[in-house]
């Protein structure tokens, strides 16, 4: 036996007890005659006590050691003589009796402490170092905890787990495949699910009627700090049910895992927004609603009056910055290059100061009097100290630019507070999204989404407007400005997913090569059904009280997609190639 407690959990009870331990050398000092070392594991560190009384053997021993060796230490627990209220056996020390060193450590290249000295790629390099520190033993805790609950909160609403495959054949969800070829069939491939979407609605057609699977999805995107290439979904599908039905089962999910997990009560029922609303009130449709500071449209008050900025442009809006009327010249000029930056894409910003004591001065005074100036302030609803900051352009583009100053402002402001939890559902999201680009229409969600039975009408008309105006009974889990999980009601008939592929433009020779075998499946009586998948790296972080997911994952990878400690993706041999029936064009360096 290596061990007869582990290094969290010894109390002043245990007193004049003789225990083992096992673990990993955090720090050793030394103070005069005698020596402290710290011994670690996953549940917490106990102090061990080096000092005259100790036999020499195990003087000689404890003086070898250095960090993150592995030792097994027998010993006498013993009440400390100045306590360490910090740690959870902060009470009581071990007084050394025996000593084994299990393996030596080289020194690592980092401080394996909650601060480490360590630079991001060097502890990414050495991962299974960076694990060992606090916080990302913490957070994958949390993860585990999370994983739990939620299976059985599932479990309990009698949702089977059930798993799908990994080597399949693409599915639609907007985002490019990562492929595997296939030795044994040789120049083709296979694809890895962005999601197993199809596969629960096949699910669903089988009659398993509730099923639930935590599943890797695998998406070749931009990385961002809320994405990773393989990341895992709470998936879920549900049979006879309407949104209401989904909408109240994974609510009750979400606030079972708020409570039980990290003590907080979420509002019930939970706020729900259209996603029209949250566009045009937080040029987003994944709001953050822990603040105000909402946009409010100017157009009417912001044209004719010789500005042609403004007049050009179908759509004006503001939003107000409490208590920034005071901001000097130089802050507005590093603002208005903020929103110049790829990311917001504006032209420009303009901005008008509604001083305290009434007065106005913006930078468009030259053609808009004070008088027109307070009537925009009425339309924007700005109090006496606020500072208005005005975008202009396409509606949906500009609100969206106004969305993300919007949640810069908060930023810069501390109003986004990550231990504040405001969830909320968005619905009815329009079905269709026109690109000018591509000059099509592309699924705003899936295309296994259903139009709202009462826009089918819509739905089979020929005219773009029409089309446009299609809702979904799609919703989107939202919470501090994140979405975390995403799903709707789905086509179940065979005919509707017929025309939903018509108006993507997928032929019916690409659908049938596609998707030929929903299709067919849904000729063999598929049930209605829906359901929606989470982001379970992203609830975790949001738990967690983080925006980035990589410390939730125990092998993240960084954001050129790489996973630096593998150091993959990489070459394969020549050999594999062959057997691949690849040949690569990529010109390699050197
Ligand atoms: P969707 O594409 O919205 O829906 O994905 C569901 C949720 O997964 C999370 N997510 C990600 N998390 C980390 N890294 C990524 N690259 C990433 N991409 C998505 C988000 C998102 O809300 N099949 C549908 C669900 C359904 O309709 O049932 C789907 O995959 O939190």
């Amino acid at each position: 036996m290596y061990r007869t407690h582990n290094c969290g959990e010894l109390r002043a009870e245990n007193a004049g007890q003789t225990v083992t331990l096992a673990g990993w050398v955090q720090r050793v000092r030394k103070m005069g005659g005698m020596s402290f070392i710290d011994l670690r594991d996953r549940y917490g560190i106990t102090q061990l006590r080096v000092d005259d009384s100790t036999s020499e053997e195990v003087a000689a021993a404890a003086a070898k050691l250095g960090r993150e060796y592995v030792i097994q230490a027998t010993g006498i627990v013993e009440e400390r003589q100045s306590k360490n209220a910090k740690i959870a056996t902060g009470d009581i020390e071990l007084k050394l009796t025996g000593l084994k060193i299990l393996n030596e450590a080289q020194t690592p290249p980092f401080t394996i402490e909650d601060e480490s000295d360590g630079g991001e790629d060097i502890r990414a390099r050495y991962r299974y170092l960076d694990l060992r520190r606090n916080p990302l033993k913490n957070a994958l805790m949390l993860r585990h905890r999370i994983a739990q609950e939620i299976r059985k909160y599932l479990d309990n609403e009698g949702f089977l787990e059930i798993e799908t495959p990994f080597l399949i054949k693409s599915t639609p969800e907007g985002a490019r495949d990562f492929v595997v070829p296939s030795r044994m069939n040789p120049g083709q491939f296979y694809a890895l699910p962005q999601s197993p979407q199809t596969f629960k609605q096949l699910l669903m057609v089988a009659g398993y009627d509730r099923y639930f699977q935590i599943v890797r999805c695998f998406r070749d995107e931009d990385l961002r700090a809320d994405r990773q290439p393989e990341f895992t979904q709470i998936d879920c599908e549900m049979s006879f049910v309407e949104q209401e039905d989904v909408l109240n089962t994974f609510e009750g999910m979400m606030r079972k895992l708020f409570k039980d997990v990290i003590g907080v009560e979420i509002p019930d029922p939970m706020p729900r927004m259209t996603w029209y609303d949250a566009m045009d009130n937080y040029g987003s449709d994944k709001p953050d609603i822990r603040f105000g500071m909402e946009i409010h449209e100017i157009t009417p008050e912001a044209h004719g009056h010789n500005f042609s900025v403004f007049d050009d442009c179908e759509y004006v809006g503001a939003i107000c910055v409490p208590g920034a009327a005071e901001y000097t010249r130089k802050q507005i000029d590093e603002l208005t290059e903020w929103v110049k930056r790829p990311q917001v894409g504006a032209k420009g910003l303009v901005y008008i100061k509604y001083n305290a004591d009434g007065s106005f001065k913006s930078s468009v005074d030259k053609f808009f009097s004070a008088e027109d100036l307070a009537s925009i302030a009425c339309a924007a609803q700005a109090n006496p100290g606020d500072l208005m900051l005005v975008m202009c352009g396409a509606k949906r583009k500009a609100q969206t630019m106004l969305g993300v100053l919007r949640i810069e402002m908060g930023n810069r402001l501390g109003l986004r507070d990550p231990h504040n939890f405001a969830p909320l559902w968005v619905v009815d999201f329009p079905l269709l999204e026109w690109d000018d680009e591509t000059q099509r229409f592309y699924a705003m969600h899936h295309p296994f989404t259903a139009p709202k039975p009462e826009h089918l009408d819509w739905f089979y008309s020929d005219k773009k407007e029409d089309l446009e105006r299609v809702c979904a009974n799609a919703y989107d889990f939202v919470l501090n400005g994140t979405e975390l999980g995403g799903g709707s009601i789905r086509i179940h008939e065979a005919e509707v997913q017929k025309r939903m592929f018509e108006v993507l433009g997928i032929s019916k020779e690409d659908a049938e090569i596609k998707f030929g075998f929903i299709i067919n499946a849904f000729k063999f009586g598929a049930p209605p059904h829906g359901g929606l998948a989470f982001g379970f790296d992203r609830v975790c972080a949001l738990f967690g009280g983080q925006e980035t997911i990589r410390d939730f994952i125990a092998f993240p990878k960084n954001n050129m997609g790489r996973d630096v400690m593998l150091d993959a993706p990489s070459e394969i041999d020549d050999s594999q190639m062959e057997e691949l029936a690849l040949k690569s064009t990529v010109v390699k360096n050197g």
